[in-house]
Protein backbone atom coordinates (compact mmCIF):
# COMPACT_ATOMS: atom_id res chain seq x y z
CA UNK A 1 0.00 0.00 0.00
CA UNK A 2 1.48 3.25 -0.94
CA UNK A 3 1.25 5.82 1.83
CA UNK A 4 -0.10 8.95 1.10
CA UNK A 5 0.21 11.99 3.70
CA UNK A 6 -1.55 15.27 2.55
CA UNK A 7 -2.56 18.41 4.81
CA UNK A 8 -4.20 21.55 4.30
CA UNK A 9 -3.23 25.09 5.78
CA UNK A 10 -4.23 25.39 9.38
CA UNK A 11 -6.94 27.95 9.44
CA UNK A 12 -6.36 31.18 11.99
CA UNK A 13 -9.12 31.37 15.05
CA UNK A 14 -9.89 34.84 15.11
CA UNK A 15 -12.64 34.63 12.64
CA UNK A 16 -15.38 32.54 11.83
CA UNK A 17 -14.95 29.72 8.64
CA UNK A 18 -15.59 31.40 5.06
CA UNK A 19 -16.40 29.40 1.88
CA UNK A 20 -12.51 30.00 1.22
CA UNK A 21 -11.70 28.06 4.16
CA UNK A 22 -14.38 25.36 2.68
CA UNK A 23 -12.98 24.99 -0.38
CA UNK A 24 -9.44 24.04 0.52
CA UNK A 25 -10.74 21.63 2.77
CA UNK A 26 -13.04 20.06 0.29
CA UNK A 27 -10.47 20.44 -2.27
CA UNK A 28 -7.89 17.94 0.30
CA UNK A 29 -10.69 15.81 1.07
CA UNK A 30 -11.43 15.10 -2.71
CA UNK A 31 -8.10 14.57 -3.36
CA UNK A 32 -7.27 12.29 -0.32
CA UNK A 33 -10.67 10.03 -0.83
CA UNK A 34 -9.56 9.59 -4.62
CA UNK A 35 -6.22 7.96 -3.64
CA UNK A 36 -7.70 6.01 -0.53
CA UNK A 37 -10.58 4.40 -3.71
CA UNK A 38 -7.41 3.60 -5.50
CA UNK A 39 -6.09 1.66 -2.51
CA UNK A 40 -3.62 4.18 -1.11
CA UNK A 41 -2.74 4.46 2.60
CA UNK A 42 -4.10 8.08 3.26
CA UNK A 43 -3.18 10.10 6.29
CA UNK A 44 -5.35 13.47 5.67
CA UNK A 45 -4.34 16.26 8.31
CA UNK A 46 -6.06 19.11 9.33
CA UNK A 47 -6.53 21.71 12.20
CA UNK A 48 -6.26 25.17 13.34
CA UNK A 49 -3.46 28.12 13.82
CA UNK A 50 -4.25 29.34 16.93
CA UNK A 51 -1.16 31.79 18.68
CA UNK A 52 -0.11 35.09 17.77
CA UNK A 53 -1.04 38.99 18.13
CA UNK A 54 -4.27 38.93 16.39
CA UNK A 55 -6.24 35.84 18.09
CA UNK A 56 -4.57 38.08 21.60
CA UNK A 57 -6.06 41.17 20.67
CA UNK A 58 -9.61 39.49 19.10
CA UNK A 59 -9.59 37.73 22.60
CA UNK A 60 -8.86 41.19 24.55
CA UNK A 61 -11.07 42.88 22.41
CA UNK A 62 -14.00 40.64 22.98
CA UNK A 63 -12.70 40.52 26.64
CA UNK A 64 -12.70 36.96 27.55
CA UNK A 65 -9.85 34.86 28.20
CA UNK A 66 -7.69 33.82 24.94
CA UNK A 67 -7.66 30.37 25.65
CA UNK A 68 -11.60 30.26 25.51
CA UNK A 69 -12.38 32.45 22.52
CA UNK A 70 -9.56 30.08 20.85
CA UNK A 71 -11.68 27.35 21.55
CA UNK A 72 -15.20 28.98 21.28
CA UNK A 73 -13.76 29.80 17.22
CA UNK A 74 -11.74 26.10 16.72
CA UNK A 75 -14.96 24.61 17.55
CA UNK A 76 -16.21 26.51 14.43
CA UNK A 77 -13.74 24.65 12.53
CA UNK A 78 -14.48 21.77 14.11
CA UNK A 79 -17.90 21.78 13.15
CA UNK A 80 -17.19 22.81 9.59
CA UNK A 81 -14.92 19.65 8.97
CA UNK A 82 -18.07 17.60 10.46
CA UNK A 83 -20.40 19.50 8.07
CA UNK A 84 -18.18 19.17 4.49
CA UNK A 85 -18.09 15.52 5.78
CA UNK A 86 -14.24 15.33 5.46
CA UNK A 87 -12.55 12.38 5.87
CA UNK A 88 -9.43 13.78 7.72
CA UNK A 89 -7.51 11.50 10.44
CA UNK A 90 -6.53 14.17 12.44
CA UNK A 91 -7.34 17.75 13.51
CA UNK A 92 -4.38 19.31 15.22
CA UNK A 93 -4.78 22.48 17.33
CA UNK A 94 -1.61 24.38 17.50
CA UNK A 95 -2.54 25.27 21.07
CA UNK A 96 -2.05 21.53 21.88
CA UNK A 97 0.42 20.16 24.58
CA UNK A 98 1.53 17.13 21.54
CA UNK A 99 1.96 20.28 19.04
CA UNK A 100 4.04 23.01 21.17
CA UNK A 101 6.55 19.94 22.92
CA UNK A 102 7.66 19.37 19.16
CA UNK A 103 8.07 22.80 18.21
CA UNK A 104 9.93 23.61 21.38
CA UNK A 105 12.13 20.61 20.76
CA UNK A 106 12.67 21.79 16.99
CA UNK A 107 13.95 25.22 18.50
CA UNK A 108 15.91 24.17 20.89
CA UNK A 109 17.70 21.49 18.26
CA UNK A 110 18.47 24.05 15.79
CA UNK A 111 19.77 26.60 19.25
CA UNK A 112 22.45 23.71 19.79
CA UNK A 113 23.12 23.81 15.95
CA UNK A 114 23.67 27.37 16.26
CA UNK A 115 21.21 28.46 13.45
CA UNK A 116 18.94 30.60 15.66
CA UNK A 117 21.26 33.77 16.87
CA UNK A 118 19.90 36.89 19.07
CA UNK A 119 20.34 39.88 17.85
CA UNK A 120 19.01 43.72 18.22
CA UNK A 121 16.14 44.52 15.74
CA UNK A 122 14.81 47.55 14.78
CA UNK A 123 12.24 48.15 12.39
CA UNK A 124 9.27 49.50 11.48
CA UNK A 125 6.10 46.99 12.41
CA UNK A 126 2.63 46.21 11.85
CA UNK A 127 0.82 44.81 14.30
CA UNK A 128 -1.97 43.61 12.06
CA UNK A 129 0.48 41.63 9.71
CA UNK A 130 2.87 40.50 13.09
CA UNK A 131 5.43 41.32 10.77
CA UNK A 132 8.76 43.96 10.57
CA UNK A 133 8.15 45.75 7.12
CA UNK A 134 10.91 46.68 4.63
CA UNK A 135 11.30 49.96 2.83
CA UNK A 136 10.03 48.11 -0.78
CA UNK A 137 6.68 47.62 1.29
CA UNK A 138 5.90 50.88 1.41
CA UNK A 139 3.71 53.08 -1.22
CA UNK A 140 5.25 55.50 -4.05
CA UNK A 141 3.89 58.39 -1.37
CA UNK A 142 5.68 57.07 1.19
CA UNK A 143 2.88 55.61 3.10
CA UNK A 144 2.28 51.99 4.49
CA UNK A 145 -0.46 49.90 2.42
CA UNK A 146 -3.53 49.79 4.44
CA UNK A 147 -3.38 46.36 4.94
CA UNK A 148 -1.07 46.74 7.21
CA UNK A 149 -2.90 48.88 9.63
CA UNK A 150 -0.68 51.37 12.12
CA UNK A 151 3.18 50.81 11.32
CA UNK A 152 5.08 51.92 14.57
CA UNK A 153 9.24 51.97 14.71
CA UNK A 154 10.49 50.02 17.61
CA UNK A 155 13.59 48.53 18.92
CA UNK A 156 14.04 45.03 20.03
CA UNK A 157 16.31 42.25 21.07
CA UNK A 158 15.05 39.10 18.81
CA UNK A 159 16.00 35.66 18.08
CA UNK A 160 16.75 34.70 14.17
CA UNK A 161 17.29 31.76 11.78
CA UNK A 162 19.78 32.04 9.72
CA UNK A 163 17.64 31.66 6.32
CA UNK A 164 20.22 33.51 4.21
CA UNK A 165 22.64 30.46 4.47
CA UNK A 166 20.64 28.13 3.15
CA UNK A 167 19.40 30.01 0.11
CA UNK A 168 21.48 28.25 -2.43
CA UNK A 169 20.57 24.99 -1.15
CA UNK A 170 16.51 26.10 -1.66
CA UNK A 171 17.12 27.14 -5.15
CA UNK A 172 18.63 24.23 -6.34
CA UNK A 173 16.46 21.68 -4.28
CA UNK A 174 13.34 24.10 -6.64
CA UNK A 175 15.15 24.01 -9.56
CA UNK A 176 15.90 20.08 -9.69
CA UNK A 177 12.43 19.18 -8.28
CA UNK A 178 9.54 20.53 -10.81
CA UNK A 179 7.35 18.58 -8.93
CA UNK A 180 7.92 21.14 -5.81
CA UNK A 181 5.42 23.81 -6.55
CA UNK A 182 2.41 23.20 -8.23
CA UNK A 183 1.40 24.40 -10.43
CA UNK A 184 4.10 25.63 -12.29
CA UNK A 185 3.51 29.56 -12.47
CA UNK A 186 3.79 29.74 -8.57
CA UNK A 187 7.01 28.14 -9.46
CA UNK A 188 8.62 30.26 -11.09
CA UNK A 189 7.12 32.90 -8.95
CA UNK A 190 9.16 31.35 -6.15
CA UNK A 191 12.28 30.76 -7.79
CA UNK A 192 11.98 34.69 -9.46
CA UNK A 193 11.76 36.17 -5.68
CA UNK A 194 14.73 33.90 -4.67
CA UNK A 195 16.47 35.97 -7.05
CA UNK A 196 17.05 38.68 -4.23
CA UNK A 197 18.72 38.00 -1.62
CA UNK A 198 16.79 36.74 1.59
CA UNK A 199 17.29 38.47 5.54
CA UNK A 200 17.48 35.74 8.36
CA UNK A 201 14.06 35.31 9.61
CA UNK A 202 13.07 36.77 12.75
CA UNK A 203 11.48 34.15 15.27
CA UNK A 204 10.21 35.81 18.19
CA UNK A 205 8.82 38.05 19.88
CA UNK A 206 9.15 39.19 23.29
CA UNK A 207 6.60 37.63 25.70
CA UNK A 208 5.88 41.75 27.09
CA UNK A 209 4.67 42.58 23.62
CA UNK A 210 3.03 38.54 23.20
CA UNK A 211 1.95 36.77 25.38
CA UNK A 212 0.02 34.22 23.48
CA UNK A 213 2.91 31.75 22.12
CA UNK A 214 4.99 28.89 22.35
CA UNK A 215 7.78 29.81 24.94
CA UNK A 216 11.66 29.53 23.79
CA UNK A 217 12.86 27.08 25.38
CA UNK A 218 16.42 28.81 25.48
CA UNK A 219 15.12 31.78 26.82
CA UNK A 220 11.41 32.02 28.79
CA UNK A 221 11.11 35.74 28.30
CA UNK A 222 10.27 35.14 24.45
CA UNK A 223 7.65 33.11 22.19
CA UNK A 224 7.76 32.04 19.07
CA UNK A 225 6.61 33.62 15.97
CA UNK A 226 3.92 32.86 14.73
CA UNK A 227 5.14 30.69 11.12
CA UNK A 228 7.61 29.21 12.93
CA UNK A 229 5.13 27.27 15.30
CA UNK A 230 2.37 27.11 12.92
CA UNK A 231 4.01 25.30 9.96
CA UNK A 232 5.52 22.80 12.11
CA UNK A 233 1.85 21.73 12.60
CA UNK A 234 2.71 19.38 9.77
CA UNK A 235 5.21 17.39 11.42
CA UNK A 236 4.08 17.57 14.60
CA UNK A 237 1.07 15.29 13.88
CA UNK A 238 2.80 12.85 12.24
CA UNK A 239 6.01 13.25 13.90
CA UNK A 240 5.40 9.41 15.59
CA UNK A 241 3.83 8.02 13.13
CA UNK A 242 6.41 8.22 10.62
CA UNK A 243 4.64 9.74 7.84
CA UNK A 244 6.55 12.79 7.08
CA UNK A 245 7.06 14.10 4.67
CA UNK A 246 3.82 15.09 3.15
CA UNK A 247 3.06 14.53 -0.17
CA UNK A 248 1.01 17.72 -0.50
CA UNK A 249 0.90 20.45 1.91
CA UNK A 250 -2.41 22.39 0.38
CA UNK A 251 -2.36 26.08 0.93
CA UNK A 252 -3.58 29.11 -0.42
CA UNK A 253 -1.86 31.60 -3.06
CA UNK A 254 -1.32 34.43 -0.17
CA UNK A 255 0.95 31.76 2.25
CA UNK A 256 3.44 30.48 -0.59
CA UNK A 257 5.93 33.19 -0.53
CA UNK A 258 7.56 33.15 1.88
CA UNK A 259 6.31 31.23 4.42
CA UNK A 260 5.70 27.77 2.85
CA UNK A 261 7.78 28.36 -0.14
CA UNK A 262 10.90 29.64 1.67
CA UNK A 263 10.58 29.19 5.28
CA UNK A 264 9.62 25.72 5.79
CA UNK A 265 11.43 24.04 3.48
CA UNK A 266 14.90 25.55 5.06
CA UNK A 267 13.54 25.07 8.31
CA UNK A 268 13.06 21.31 7.72
CA UNK A 269 16.31 21.18 5.60
CA UNK A 270 17.92 22.55 9.10
CA UNK A 271 16.48 20.23 11.11
CA UNK A 272 17.68 17.47 8.97
CA UNK A 273 14.37 16.42 7.21
CA UNK A 274 13.02 16.60 3.69
CA UNK A 275 10.97 18.68 2.95
CA UNK A 276 7.16 18.48 1.56
CA UNK A 277 7.24 16.46 -1.83
CA UNK A 278 4.56 19.33 -3.79
CA UNK A 279 3.08 22.54 -2.23
CA UNK A 280 -0.29 22.68 -4.15
CA UNK A 281 -1.33 25.92 -4.35
CA UNK A 282 -4.69 26.83 -5.31
CA UNK A 283 -6.32 29.97 -6.01
CA UNK A 284 -8.63 32.42 -4.07
CA UNK A 285 -12.46 33.12 -4.50
CA UNK A 286 -14.20 36.33 -4.63
CA UNK A 287 -17.67 36.42 -3.79
CA UNK A 288 -19.97 38.36 -6.71
CA UNK A 289 -16.98 39.32 -8.35
CA UNK A 290 -15.85 41.19 -5.43
CA UNK A 291 -13.03 40.34 -2.50
CA UNK A 292 -14.72 38.64 0.45
CA UNK A 293 -15.66 40.65 3.22
CA UNK A 294 -17.32 40.18 6.24
CA UNK A 295 -17.82 43.77 7.15
CA UNK A 296 -19.68 44.37 3.38
CA UNK A 297 -21.91 41.40 3.97
CA UNK A 298 -20.21 40.17 0.95
CA UNK A 299 -19.44 36.84 2.64
CA UNK A 300 -20.67 33.41 2.22
CA UNK A 301 -20.92 31.28 5.81
CA UNK A 302 -20.52 27.52 4.07
CA UNK A 303 -22.60 25.61 6.60
CA UNK A 304 -25.46 28.36 5.88
CA UNK A 305 -25.29 27.31 2.30
CA UNK A 306 -24.90 23.84 2.39
CA UNK A 307 -27.43 23.76 4.49
CA UNK A 308 -29.69 24.97 2.76
CA UNK A 309 -29.19 23.64 -0.82
CA UNK A 310 -27.00 20.38 -0.10
CA UNK A 311 -23.69 20.04 1.58
CA UNK A 312 -22.56 17.73 -1.63
CA UNK A 313 -23.63 20.34 -4.15
CA UNK A 314 -21.91 22.72 -2.54
CA UNK A 315 -18.66 20.27 -2.71
CA UNK A 316 -19.65 19.59 -6.32
CA UNK A 317 -20.12 23.46 -7.17
CA UNK A 318 -16.72 24.41 -5.62
CA UNK A 319 -14.54 21.35 -7.24
CA UNK A 320 -16.60 21.88 -10.83
CA UNK A 321 -16.08 25.75 -10.91
CA UNK A 322 -12.92 26.19 -9.75
CA UNK A 323 -9.61 25.12 -11.69
CA UNK A 324 -7.20 24.13 -9.34
CA UNK A 325 -4.12 27.15 -8.97
CA UNK A 326 -6.64 29.95 -10.85
CA UNK A 327 -8.93 32.11 -8.83
CA UNK A 328 -12.91 31.70 -9.01
CA UNK A 329 -15.78 33.65 -8.59
CA UNK A 330 -18.43 32.54 -6.00
CA UNK A 331 -22.48 33.58 -6.50
CA UNK A 332 -25.27 31.74 -5.71
CA UNK A 333 -26.74 32.20 -9.50
CA UNK A 334 -24.00 30.17 -10.90
CA UNK A 335 -24.39 27.78 -8.26
CA UNK A 336 -28.05 27.42 -9.41
CA UNK A 337 -26.77 27.21 -12.74
CA UNK A 338 -24.55 23.92 -12.30
CA UNK A 339 -27.11 22.70 -9.41
CA UNK A 340 -30.06 22.89 -11.90
CA UNK A 341 -28.66 21.54 -15.29
CA UNK A 342 -25.75 19.24 -14.19
CA UNK A 343 -27.15 17.78 -10.28
CA UNK A 344 -30.80 18.21 -10.39
CA UNK A 345 -32.01 18.05 -14.32
CA UNK A 346 -28.73 15.12 -15.44
CA UNK A 347 -27.83 12.95 -12.72
CA UNK A 348 -31.11 13.78 -10.63
CA UNK A 349 -33.21 12.39 -14.07
CA UNK A 350 -31.00 9.08 -14.45
CA UNK A 351 -31.02 8.19 -11.03
CA UNK A 352 -35.17 8.83 -10.69
CA UNK A 353 -35.42 7.30 -14.15
CA UNK A 354 -33.59 4.23 -13.72
CA UNK A 355 -35.47 3.44 -10.78
CA UNK A 356 -38.58 4.38 -11.81
CA UNK A 357 -38.67 2.68 -14.87
CA UNK A 358 -36.99 -0.83 -13.25
CA UNK A 359 -39.95 -0.79 -10.87
CA UNK A 360 -42.45 0.24 -13.50
CA UNK A 361 -41.31 -2.52 -16.34
CA UNK A 362 -39.29 -5.45 -13.92
CA UNK A 363 -41.14 -5.27 -10.79
CA UNK A 364 -37.89 -3.00 -9.47
CA UNK A 365 -35.40 -6.39 -10.35
CA UNK A 366 -32.46 -4.93 -12.89
CA UNK A 367 -32.85 -7.51 -15.26
CA UNK A 368 -29.76 -9.86 -17.48
CA UNK A 369 -29.04 -7.38 -20.45
CA UNK A 370 -29.47 -9.25 -23.42
CA UNK A 371 -26.99 -9.01 -26.95
CA UNK A 372 -26.03 -5.36 -26.88
CA UNK A 373 -26.94 -3.40 -29.64
CA UNK A 374 -25.58 -0.29 -32.05
CA UNK A 375 -26.91 2.16 -28.66
CA UNK A 376 -25.43 -0.12 -26.08
CA UNK A 377 -22.22 -0.76 -27.56
CA UNK A 378 -21.62 3.31 -28.18
CA UNK A 379 -22.35 3.86 -24.48
CA UNK A 380 -20.40 0.44 -23.19
CA UNK A 381 -17.12 1.95 -25.54
CA UNK A 382 -17.62 5.56 -24.04
CA UNK A 383 -17.47 3.93 -20.54
CA UNK A 384 -13.84 3.15 -20.50
CA UNK A 385 -12.57 6.19 -22.49
CA UNK A 386 -14.57 8.20 -19.75
CA UNK A 387 -13.02 6.42 -16.95
CA UNK A 388 -9.49 6.45 -18.22
CA UNK A 389 -9.90 10.47 -18.87
CA UNK A 390 -11.46 10.81 -15.55
CA UNK A 391 -8.61 9.16 -13.74
CA UNK A 392 -5.80 11.14 -15.69
CA UNK A 393 -7.51 14.08 -15.14
CA UNK A 394 -7.73 13.78 -11.21
CA UNK A 395 -4.33 12.51 -10.95
CA UNK A 396 -2.93 15.80 -12.50
CA UNK A 397 -5.63 17.61 -10.33
CA UNK A 398 -7.71 18.72 -13.40
CA UNK A 399 -11.06 18.23 -10.85
CA UNK A 400 -13.21 20.26 -12.94
CA UNK A 401 -12.69 18.99 -16.27
CA UNK A 402 -12.91 15.04 -14.48
CA UNK A 403 -16.01 16.03 -13.02
CA UNK A 404 -16.99 17.62 -16.22
CA UNK A 405 -16.50 14.20 -18.23
CA UNK A 406 -18.24 12.31 -15.33
CA UNK A 407 -21.11 14.64 -15.88
CA UNK A 408 -20.57 13.96 -20.02
CA UNK A 409 -21.02 10.01 -19.12
CA UNK A 410 -24.50 10.67 -17.06
CA UNK A 411 -25.99 12.64 -20.12
CA UNK A 412 -24.61 10.11 -22.34
CA UNK A 413 -26.97 8.03 -20.46
CA UNK A 414 -29.55 9.69 -20.64
CA UNK A 415 -29.85 10.19 -24.14
CA UNK A 416 -29.40 6.54 -24.57
CA UNK A 417 -32.53 6.33 -22.22
CA UNK A 418 -34.07 8.64 -24.52
CA UNK A 419 -32.84 6.90 -28.19
CA UNK A 420 -34.02 3.31 -26.70
CA UNK A 421 -37.42 4.75 -24.98
CA UNK A 422 -37.54 1.67 -22.91
CA UNK A 423 -41.43 2.93 -22.02
CA UNK A 424 -42.33 2.34 -25.84
CA UNK A 425 -39.88 -1.24 -25.54
CA UNK A 426 -42.11 -2.26 -22.53
CA UNK A 427 -45.10 -2.47 -24.77
CA UNK A 428 -43.90 -4.54 -27.10
CA UNK A 429 -44.54 -8.24 -25.64
CA UNK A 430 -42.75 -10.44 -28.43
CA UNK A 431 -39.46 -12.41 -26.88
CA UNK A 432 -36.98 -9.98 -29.15
CA UNK A 433 -38.88 -6.87 -27.37
CA UNK A 434 -39.02 -8.19 -23.79
CA UNK A 435 -35.30 -8.79 -24.19
CA UNK A 436 -34.31 -5.68 -25.42
CA UNK A 437 -36.40 -4.20 -22.77
CA UNK A 438 -33.97 -5.95 -20.60
CA UNK A 439 -31.05 -4.79 -21.95
CA UNK A 440 -32.17 -1.26 -21.80
CA UNK A 441 -32.73 -1.37 -17.97
CA UNK A 442 -29.91 -3.33 -17.43
CA UNK A 443 -27.62 -0.95 -19.28
CA UNK A 444 -28.55 1.97 -17.47
CA UNK A 445 -28.48 1.19 -14.21
CA UNK A 446 -25.03 -0.27 -14.55
CA UNK A 447 -24.00 3.02 -16.15
CA UNK A 448 -25.77 4.71 -13.24
CA UNK A 449 -23.68 2.71 -10.71
CA UNK A 450 -20.52 3.09 -13.40
CA UNK A 451 -21.12 6.89 -13.55
CA UNK A 452 -21.91 7.93 -10.07
CA UNK A 453 -18.46 5.68 -8.59
CA UNK A 454 -16.30 8.49 -10.39
CA UNK A 455 -18.49 11.33 -8.55
CA UNK A 456 -18.09 9.77 -4.95
CA UNK A 457 -15.09 11.30 -3.99
CA UNK A 458 -16.84 14.82 -4.49
CA UNK A 459 -20.13 13.96 -3.53
CA UNK A 460 -19.71 10.68 -0.78
CA UNK A 461 -22.84 10.73 0.45
CA UNK A 462 -25.25 11.34 -2.52
CA UNK A 463 -23.52 8.93 -4.22
CA UNK A 464 -23.40 5.74 -1.53
CA UNK A 465 -27.46 7.18 -1.35
CA UNK A 466 -27.68 5.93 -4.96
CA UNK A 467 -25.76 3.06 -4.30
CA UNK A 468 -28.28 2.05 -1.62
CA UNK A 469 -31.06 2.21 -4.44
CA UNK A 470 -29.07 0.11 -6.44
CA UNK A 471 -28.72 -2.77 -3.96
CA UNK A 472 -24.99 -1.79 -3.58
CA UNK A 473 -22.85 -1.64 -0.44
CA UNK A 474 -21.70 1.82 0.36
CA UNK A 475 -18.31 2.69 -1.95
CA UNK A 476 -14.94 1.30 -0.12
CA UNK A 477 -12.79 1.20 -3.18
CA UNK A 478 -12.36 1.50 -7.20
CA UNK A 479 -10.75 -2.16 -7.47
CA UNK A 480 -12.63 -3.72 -9.82
CA UNK A 481 -15.68 -1.72 -9.42
CA UNK A 482 -15.12 0.53 -12.83
CA UNK A 483 -15.47 -2.69 -15.04
CA UNK A 484 -18.63 -2.63 -16.89
CA UNK A 485 -20.39 -6.31 -16.36
CA UNK A 486 -23.32 -7.46 -14.81
CA UNK A 487 -23.49 -7.53 -10.93
CA UNK A 488 -26.52 -5.75 -11.00
CA UNK A 489 -28.27 -8.44 -12.61
CA UNK A 490 -30.95 -9.77 -10.44
CA UNK A 491 -30.86 -6.80 -7.74
CA UNK A 492 -33.63 -5.67 -6.30
CA UNK A 493 -33.97 -1.64 -6.61
CA UNK A 494 -35.21 0.21 -3.45
CA UNK A 495 -36.63 3.99 -3.15
CA UNK A 496 -33.70 6.80 -3.26
CA UNK A 497 -35.03 10.19 -1.82
CA UNK A 498 -34.69 13.27 -4.06
CA UNK A 499 -31.01 14.25 -3.72
CA UNK A 500 -31.15 17.28 -5.78
CA UNK A 501 -34.91 18.73 -5.66
CA UNK A 502 -35.45 20.56 -8.94
CA UNK A 503 -36.83 23.17 -9.66
CA UNK A 504 -34.21 24.95 -7.15
CA UNK A 505 -35.94 26.39 -4.25
CA UNK A 506 -34.77 30.06 -5.35
CA UNK A 507 -37.18 31.32 -2.42
CA UNK A 508 -35.69 29.39 0.29
CA UNK A 509 -33.67 31.00 2.79
CA UNK A 510 -30.97 30.03 4.78
N1 LIG B 1 -3.02 30.33 9.66
C1 LIG B 1 -2.50 30.62 8.36
C2 LIG B 1 -1.98 29.38 7.69
C3 LIG B 1 -0.96 28.62 8.45
S1 LIG B 1 -0.51 27.17 7.64
C4 LIG B 1 0.78 26.57 8.55
C5 LIG B 1 -3.59 31.23 7.50
N2 LIG B 1 -4.85 31.09 7.94
S2 LIG B 1 -6.14 31.69 7.20
O1 LIG B 1 -7.26 31.29 8.00
O2 LIG B 1 -5.97 33.07 6.93
O3 LIG B 1 -6.21 30.97 5.80
C6 LIG B 1 -6.31 29.56 5.74
C7 LIG B 1 -6.33 29.09 4.31
O4 LIG B 1 -7.51 29.60 3.67
C8 LIG B 1 -5.13 29.62 3.50
O5 LIG B 1 -4.61 28.59 2.68
C9 LIG B 1 -5.75 30.71 2.66
O6 LIG B 1 -5.11 30.90 1.42
C10 LIG B 1 -7.15 30.16 2.44
N3 LIG B 1 -8.08 31.22 2.07
C11 LIG B 1 -8.37 32.36 2.76
N4 LIG B 1 -9.23 33.10 2.01
C12 LIG B 1 -9.49 32.47 0.84
C13 LIG B 1 -10.32 32.71 -0.28
N5 LIG B 1 -11.02 33.80 -0.40
N6 LIG B 1 -10.37 31.75 -1.23
C14 LIG B 1 -9.69 30.58 -1.14
N7 LIG B 1 -8.90 30.32 -0.10
C15 LIG B 1 -8.72 31.27 0.85
O7 LIG B 1 -3.27 31.77 6.46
Amino acid sequence: MKSFYLTTAIDYVNGSPHIGHAYEKVLADVIARTHRMQGDDVYFLTGTDEHGQKIQQSARAKGVPTQEFVDTIAAEFVELARFLNLSHNDFIRTTEPRHKEVVRACLQQLFDKGEIYRAEYKGFYSARQEQFLQEKDRQADGRWPEIYGEVIEITESNYFFKLRSYQQWLIDHITANEDFVFPAHRRKSLLEFLSEPLNDLCISRPKDRLEWGIPLPFDPDYVTYVWFDALLNYFSAVKELGRWPADFNIIGKDILIPAHGIYWPIMLHALGLPPPKTLLVHGWWSINGAKMSKSTGNFVDPIAFGKQWNVDALRYFLVREMVVGQDADFSQEQFLVRYNSELANSLGNLVNRTLNMTTRFSAGVVPLAGPAGEAETELQQLWPTTRDEFLKLSDGLQFHTALERAMQFVTATNAYIERTAPWKLAKDTSPEGQARLHTALATMAEALRLGTALLWPVMPTAVDKIRGGLAQAPLATWDGELVWGDRLAGATLGAVEILFPKPAPTEKKA
